[in-house]
């Protein structure tokens, strides 16, 4: 890993944001497209390279979102940009057929998973995998009902959002699918019981136990869980949850599905988040990294598993198309040749010291928590209250901007800063970025 002797910070931002040009495309962009997405600083990205960000009016800024855990490889690598040009060049769209970039790409995903899981299929987002898993547990037990959990994110369409447990992607349209149960997962910087993760399991297993004798007809088709829940603030559950979870499953004979849409490719210090506890699901949703910006996504299952469906019955209009693949070959090459997982877990320590170090400092930062490079710092009004502070997280989000540091924000209240870099980041960068959130949290404290 490069630790080159630090001469000139990294980020540089000249003047207020949003600079000139910048405004000028903000303003023409909320005429022509619809003003949905959540909030973000007022930055119009030109281009990027490993953990930099270079806005329109030549800004530069560390990036801890990597888009939203996606370009976990660093943006545009050159082995990426390559690959997808070259791909370009030759052939871009196919359906349902066969090109050596596809048979090269699902072979080496299938390698590079735990062995039980001995098929994958290509298809585009995280939701349509997501969506895909749902369907193949109900297809596959012939049940309908599926668990989910409060504070699951699955994506926004229909499956997705009802086994989900947020309530933003569901409000105002009407009844979510029919059958879902949802359960509580474990947050232990809100534990109902305590500060003893032995208790805090237990209660989370006993609830479970008690919502499906409450609620299920007999119908158990299995369940859909994160490794940690993304959108709802990076909550990791204790160790030993998971595992529980999945001998629960496997004592009522039905599927386990691991959502690793943003927890895999590295993300965490692993290849895979699952890795972490050796679980073995029947099924896996595969997003964001897969793809590192170059739309894909796939379902990992066991063949015995996927192998309930019959032909054409799971299928996409650009799911494994040749620019895809070979980005899924190209960014497969990175993450081993680089050894990102590895970084990952070196420099998330060494973040993760860090931030414990502001949160000594700082009124507001109630909760530092994560593992490899997603972490989640949760802002409250009052340490011992733990009133969520979102207005605060609001305005950190410009501020590090404003200093060079770009941020998004999570969590069930809206108050959790995601600190997800890209996994090549170097210690200089992480030094850099940390010291940047400290300055701007403590600027924002005065
Ligand atoms: C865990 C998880 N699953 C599914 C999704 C949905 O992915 P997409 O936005 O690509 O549809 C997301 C997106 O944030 C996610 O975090």
């Amino acid at each position: 890993m490069p630790t080159t002797a630090k001469t000139t910070p990294i980020a540089h931002v000249a003047g207020p944001l949003p600079g000139p040009k910048s405004k000028a495309l903000i303003d023409r962009w909320r005429k022509a497209e619809a003003d949905t997405t959540g909030y973000q600083a007022s930055v119009v990205w030109d281009r990027a390279a490993g953990v930099v960000v270079t806005d329109v009016d030549g800004n530069r800024y560390i990036d801890w979102t990597s888009g939203v855990l996606v370009t976990n490889i660093g943006h545009c690598h050159p082995k990426l940009v390559a690959a997808v040009r070259d791909a370009a060049g030759k052939l871009i769209n196919n359906y349902e057929c066969p090109t050596p970039a596809r048979v090269v790409a699902a072979e080496r995903l299938v390698a590079a998973l735990p062995n039980h899981l001995d098929k994958v299929f290509f298809l585009t987002t995280g939701s349509e995998a997501t969506e895909a898993c749902g369907r193949i547990m109900k297809r596959k037990t012939g049940c309908f009902e599926i668990i989910g959990f409060h504070g699951g994110f699955h994506g926004r369409t229909y499956t997705a959002a009802s086994v989900g447990g947020m309530a933003g992607p569901k409000k105002g349209y009407g009844p979510s699918m029919p059958g879902v149960i949802r359960v509580p997962f474990p947050y232990p910087y809100r534990s109902p019981v305590g500060d003893d993760p032995a208790k805090l399991i237990d209660y989370c297993m006993t609830r479970l136990e008690e919502e499906v004798r409450a609620s299920s007809t007999g119908s158990l088709a299995g369940i859909m869980v994160e490794p940690y829940l993304g959108a709802a603030g990076f909550i990791f559950p204790p160790d030993g949850y998971l595992p529980q979870l999945e001998a629960w499953c496997r004592s009522k004979g039905i599927l386990f599905t691991l959502d690793e849409v943003q927890s895999s490719y590295g993300r965490t210090g692993k290849m895979w988040a699952m890795e972490w506890e050796n679980l073995t699901p029947d099924l896996v949703a595969i997003g964001k990294g897969i793809g590192n910006g170059v739309p894909t996504s796939a379902v990992a299952a066991r063949s015995d598993v996927i192998g309930c469906l019959g032909k054409g019955e799971l299928s996409s209009t650009v799911g494994g198309n040749p620019v895809s693949s070979a980005a899924v070959v190209a960014i497969l090459d990175v993450m081993e040749e680089e050894k990102l997982a590895d970084n990952a877990l070196k420099m998330g320590a060494f973040m993760m010291k860090r931030l414990k170090e502001t949160q000594q400092k700082s009124r507001h930062l109630g909760d530092v928590r994560g593992r490899g490079l997603v972490m989640g710092l949760e802002l409250v009004r009052d340490k011992k209250t733990r009133e969520p502070a979102a207005d605060l997280t609001k305005r950190l989000i410009d501020t590090c901007a404003a200093n060079g540091l770009l941020i998004g924000s999570v969590g069930i209240y809206g108050n959790v800063v995601r600190v997800a870099p890209p996994l090549c980041i170097t210690k200089d960068e992480a030094a850099e970025s940390c010291d940047l959130m400290e300055r701007s949290l403590l600027q924002l404290e005065k």
